[in-house]
């Protein structure tokens, strides 16, 4: 029986994976390689700063309290998007995101640039019961986060990562760090975090 290659390869489920992996590697690199080249996508925007030490604890609570889940932080280049959020996300506020919180559910708006669009006495409220700001509202209330207080003892390390991984936090940010974050509740570190959002693009 005369057996063609594709025949052969059909039957052999080893060199099948194998010639798949090969395909699906040869499409990533088609795509991603390209991008590494790309200074658009690795320099900052003009005018980023790096998350402070209250901010960037904020980051982590809104890690932790599961944000991500409902908001995306992505406004696609699409009118419907940038008539409702602003400016369409771009690669160069995001270079010094790790990881990225872009996200891909929205239960609730997107929040990439929420920064600045509220009071900080909106965002506790809304924080600790949405419904007393938005009474149609499904998000649930996070009224821990006014009880709960940082002790700072990790910031400064964190900071020293992120820093590795070359964000440029400098020795007196990492310095001061426990100090600008000890005692603040977790509502203003993620009230600071959010109202940072989104507000470098010029
Ligand atoms: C179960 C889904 C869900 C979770 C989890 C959730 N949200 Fe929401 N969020 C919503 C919905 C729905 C809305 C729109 C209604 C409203 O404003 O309350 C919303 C609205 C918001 C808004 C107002 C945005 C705007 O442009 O009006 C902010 C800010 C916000 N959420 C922050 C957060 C933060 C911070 C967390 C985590 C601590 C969080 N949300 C967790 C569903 C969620």
């Amino acid at each position: 029986m005369k057996r063609n290659l594709h025949e052969i390869v059909e039957k052999n489920v080893g060199l099948l994976t194998i010639l798949i992996l090969v395909a699906i590697s040869f499409g990533a690199m088609v795509q991603i390689t390209p991008l590494m080249f790309q200074q658009q996508v690795m320099e900052p925007v003009e005018g980023l700063t790096p998350y402070t030490a209250l901010q960037l604890e904020g980051r982590d609570i809104y890690i932790r309290e599961g944000c991500v889940g409902c908001h995306s932080q992505m406004i696609r280049p699409f009118r419907a998007e940038t008539e409702r959020y602003g400016h369409y996300s771009v690669a160069g506020e995001s270079v010094w995101e790790h990881p990225f919180l872009w996200g891909s559910k929205r239960t609730g708006p997107d929040l990439a640039r929420v920064g600045g669009r509220y009071s900080d006495a909106w965002h506790i409220a809304h924080l600790r019961n949405p419904r007393d700001v938005v009474p149609e509202s499904n998000m649930p209330g996070f009224p821990w986060l006014l009880e709960n207080t940082l002790s700072g003892e990790d910031t400064a390390a964190k900071m020293e990562i992120f820093r590795d991984f070359g964000v440029p936090y400098t020795d007196e940010d990492i310095a001061g760090a426990k100090k600008a974050v000890q005692g603040k509740t977790e509502m203003e570190a993620l009230v600071a975090y959010l109202q940072s959002l989104g507000t470098h693009l010029k």
